[in-house]
């Protein structure tokens, strides 16, 4: 199996995370790219059995580029991974960026195979790691889990 992590992130939360993802993926002997957005060309989706996207949410939206990579990648090469989607993002109650590319995603016939992953920041908090607590990482852990079991189901 073949996992991609492509995630978006300014100031550093989404990249914690879609990195301990992607370590939880290899320990389970899965072949993994983790990498920002913008270093991921649409060819590259091709052959990739389990798509995980994780974005910053900013003013209720994912990250843009997320969106043209959706938008540039054969419907198919994502119907044909099992998907999954986490954020962490200060909620204020709104949609968030985690509904959009959910909501996408299903547009383009690539429902998520899992519950998405959220991670909330208890206020606007620019530094990473101090808020990677047991809980998130517990929670990090169970979703990469979740994930593996339910990616050679979705295929
Ligand atoms: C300009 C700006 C707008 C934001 N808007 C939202 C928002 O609408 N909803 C939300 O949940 N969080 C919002 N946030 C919080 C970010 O989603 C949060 O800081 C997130 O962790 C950033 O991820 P990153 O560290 O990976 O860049 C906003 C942050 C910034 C800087």
């Amino acid at each position: 199996m073949r996992a991609m992590i492509i995630y978006a992130s300014w100031f550093g939360h989404n990249r914690v995370v879609a990195e301990r993802i992607a370590a939880q993926l290899e320990a389970r002997g899965i072949t993994t790219v983790c990498a920002p957005v913008n270093e991921i060309a649409p060819a590259e989706l091709l052959g990739c059995d389990l798509l995980v996207l994780g974005s910053y949410t900013h003013g209720h939206h994912a990250s843009r580029q997320l969106h043209e990579l959706l938008a540039a990648t054969p419907p198919v090469r994502l119907q044909r991974a099992a998907v999954g989607v986490f954020g962490v993002r200060n909620p204020d109650g709104e949609a968030d960026g985690i509904d959009e590319l959910t909501l996408r995603l299903e547009q383009l016939g690539a429902m998520p195979v899992v519950q998405p992953l959220r991670i909330n920041l208890p206020a606007p908090d620019y530094l990473p790691h101090v808020w990677f607590d047991a809980d998130v990482e517990r929670r990090t852990l169970a979703f990469a889990d979740e994930l593996i079991m339910a990616a050679p189901l979705a295929r």
